[in-house]
């Protein structure tokens, strides 16, 4: 039993919170969940009550579905583990790698690939930075493009290929998520992975490269070219291209 044990003989009873609070637990909790609600409204209130809010960025587009694939494949090799995808806005970040991401650039992210280590570099600004041709021997060979890197080889892409009736079926689940790709998007996914991919097949062949475009890395290097460009774009008219 110790001095603070309201049984204790020298427990301080005349202690105000003691005696008109403590001592009556229903009241207690009548005031504690009233407490409680009022911060709970001074921080939801104002999400509901602002009308398209700053989490959108005009122009942000859904993935094409050969990205989607690439996406799908970035999941599943892992590359998260290595790289995030979340340019901070501190200076060094935004020197090294590019603007600082916006909230509204995750908005068809499902789920978002913010990642939380970076043992390569971050990627939110990757899209664009390189030929396709320098993805095509870096994935193949990090070291052949970057000297001493510890980036693993992923030579099975240049094997494996993508299979468009999971790219509908991943379609098909970003739809039930809200994103807005409509049925004939869906149905005509082939066309259109079939159009990309070949613009990238030739891109490649231009530099020499034997690429046949049903192959993974074919979808990977689309994805890698397209992230964070609609983010960066977007910023970029929105600041009035500064
Ligand atoms: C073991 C950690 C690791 C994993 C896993 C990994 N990477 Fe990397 N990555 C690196 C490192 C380190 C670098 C920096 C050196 C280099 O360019 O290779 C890098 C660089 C890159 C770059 C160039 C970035 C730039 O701005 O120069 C790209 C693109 C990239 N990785 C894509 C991927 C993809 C896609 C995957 C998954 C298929 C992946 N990485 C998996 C460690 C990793």
């Amino acid at each position: 039993m110790t001095s603070h044990d309201s049984r204790s003989p020298d427990f301080d009873k005349s202690h105000w919170h003691r005696q008109l609070l403590e001592h009556r637990s229903a009241l207690f909790a009548v005031l504690v969940t009233v407490g409680i609600s009022i911060g709970g409204m001074v921080e939801i209130v104002p999400m509901y009550s602002m009308s398209a809010g700053p989490e959108t960025l005009e122009g942000v587009t859904p993935y094409t579905p050969l990205e989607l694939a690439g996406r799908d494949i970035y999941v599943s090799e892992g590359c998260y583990n290595c790289h995030s995808q979340w340019v901070r806005p501190f200076r060094d970040e935004t020197l090294r790698y590019g603007e600082w991401s916006r909230a509204g650039e995750y908005a068809y992210d499902r789920p978002f690939q913010l990642g939380s280590r970076r043992i390569g570099p971050d990627l939110h600004r990757v899209g664009g930075k390189y030929p396709d041709a320098w993805h095509w021997e870096h994935m193949r060979d990090p070291r052949s493009t970057s000297p001493g890197s510890i980036m693993p080889p992923y030579t099975w892409l240049y094997e494996k290929t993508y299979d468009v009736e999971d790219v509908q079926a991943s379609m098909t689940a970003m739809q039930t998520a809200g994103v807005p790709y409509t049925d004939a998007d869906i149905a005509g996914a082939g066309a259109t992975i079939d159009a990309q991919a070949t613009k990238i097949v030739s891109n490649l062949a231009a530099t020499g490269a034997n690429a046949q475009q049903d192959k993974q890395i074919i979808a990977l290097i689309a994805y890698l070219q397209r992230i964070g460009v609609d983010g960066r774009n977007a910023i970029a008219a929105q600041d009035g291209g500064q």
